[in-house]
């Protein structure tokens, strides 16, 4: 059997108690014979910074840069509020993406039947929802140059954030939003802001032009992202894959998680291009959710997440989509069976802290896995 290196970052807050319940999957399924990780653990962000005085040091990717995935919880805090901002908790992760080129950011937002009445919208809106934003990862504002605060010296400052894309950049994730969609509903939306952004003109004229290129058979539409936002709350389900770049994809995909009831609900994908020799690609996964400071520690935190964003990486990484079929049934059951972390807890269900809701999911597991 094959051995996968995992490298598992928890971060800060919440991660290292959502994190615990992905170590107790992995455990179970090494003891079993199931599959073979080789896990090792690394700092980032806050929690890096309180050790090294920098949100991930160069030991630290060198792992990731050699690990089969890397495995993250959350970073941040405001404990890190005011520490400098290169090496603020989030430089971390941003830098992970970067230096990995983890340029494809999946994020499914799936509605359990369940949950349907957690949702703050109408049921009919949320039930059976299954959609997916595919977010561009590593260009656009949040790594484009020059980005500066310069002190205008009349009482003024001018801050500088710049939108860049090139024409390889939007090709690439074009490509995996159509190859998502071909296995899905074949239908893809992308969603920029041609009417005011050149960076939006361009956007929607490539993703056309690969359209009609290589991907003819799946169905595409435009959407301006402002009233792809509006969409998004009317009536998700007009949705299948959708395709934007970095800064609305952080936007949309946060209001997406709500849909599902809650931002512990949410996993996500990051993965790079696949290796023409090795038939690999570099990958990390992540809950969509953040630290969340404010409940760190108490065992409140969802671990749902967290686990199946581990699901994740054993459909995109590791080829084990059966297991990460059986993982998703899993969360759906427990679900089902009425037990709740605090952020999905409504009226009549049983509430479960951090561990119990990992321990019911591997409970599922095991008798699903017979
Ligand atoms: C996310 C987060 C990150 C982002 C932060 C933590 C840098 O909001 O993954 O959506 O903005 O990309
Ligand atoms: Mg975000």
């Amino acid at each position: 059997m094959a051995t996968h290196k995992l490298l598992l970052l928890p971060g800060d807050g919440i991660g290292p108690e959502v994190m615990a319940e992905v170590k107790r999957l992995i455990d179970w399924l090494n003891a079993q014979g199931i599959a073979h990780f080789e896990t090792e653990r690394g700092l980032v962000g806050g929690s890096a910074y309180d050790a090294d005085k920098v949100a991930i040091t160069d030991a630290t990717m060198a792992l990731a840069q050699a690990s089969d995935a890397v495995i993250f919880g959350a970073v941040g805090g405001p404990k890190w509020d005011q520490v400098p901002y290169d090496v603020r908790p989030e430089a971390g992760l941003l830098r992970l993406r970067k230096d990995m080129a983890l340029f494809a950011n999946l994020r499914p937002a799936i509605c359990y039947p369940a949950l349907a009445d957690a949702s703050s919208l109408k049921r009919e809106v949320v039930e059976g929802l299954d959609i997916m934003i595919v977010r561009e990862l590593t260009g656009g504002v949040y790594f484009g140059e020059p980005k500066t605060i310069t002190d205008l010296g009349n009482g003024q400052k001018r801050a500088i954030d710049t939108q860049v894309y090139d024409t390889y950049e939007i090709e690439r994730i074009a490509r995996v939003a159509f190859d998502l969609a071909r296995k899905r509903r074949n239908k893809l939306t992308s969603m920029e802001k041609r009417n005011v952004m050149k960076s939006g003109v361009l956007w929607n004229e490539v993703v056309t032009q690969v359209h009609a290129r290589e991907y003819k058979d799946v169905q595409l539409e435009h959407q301006l992202a402002d009233s792809g936002g509006m969409n998004l709350v009317k009536w998700p389900k007009q949705f299948d894959v959708i395709v934007t770049d970095n800064l609305f994809g952080d936007m949309l995909s946060d209001i997406a998680a709500m849909l599902t009831g809650s931002l512990g609900m949410l996993p996500s994908a990051s993965l790079g291009e696949v290796d023409v020799k090795t038939k690999k690609r570099k990958s990390l996964f992540e809950p969509v959710h953040g630290s969340a400071p404010d409940i760190a520690g108490k065992g409140l935190a969802n671990p749902i997440a967290m686990i199946a964003s581990f699901a994740m990486a054993l459909r995109y990484s590791f080829d084990m989509g059966d297991l990460a079929d059986k993982v998703d049934a899993a969360i759906a059951a427990v679900l089902a069976s009425g037990l709740r972390t605090a952020d999905i807890k409504s009226e009549g269900t049983t509430a479960a802290n951090t561990t119990q809701m990992g321990e019911a999911i591997l409970k599922e597991l095991q008798a699903l896995h017979g």
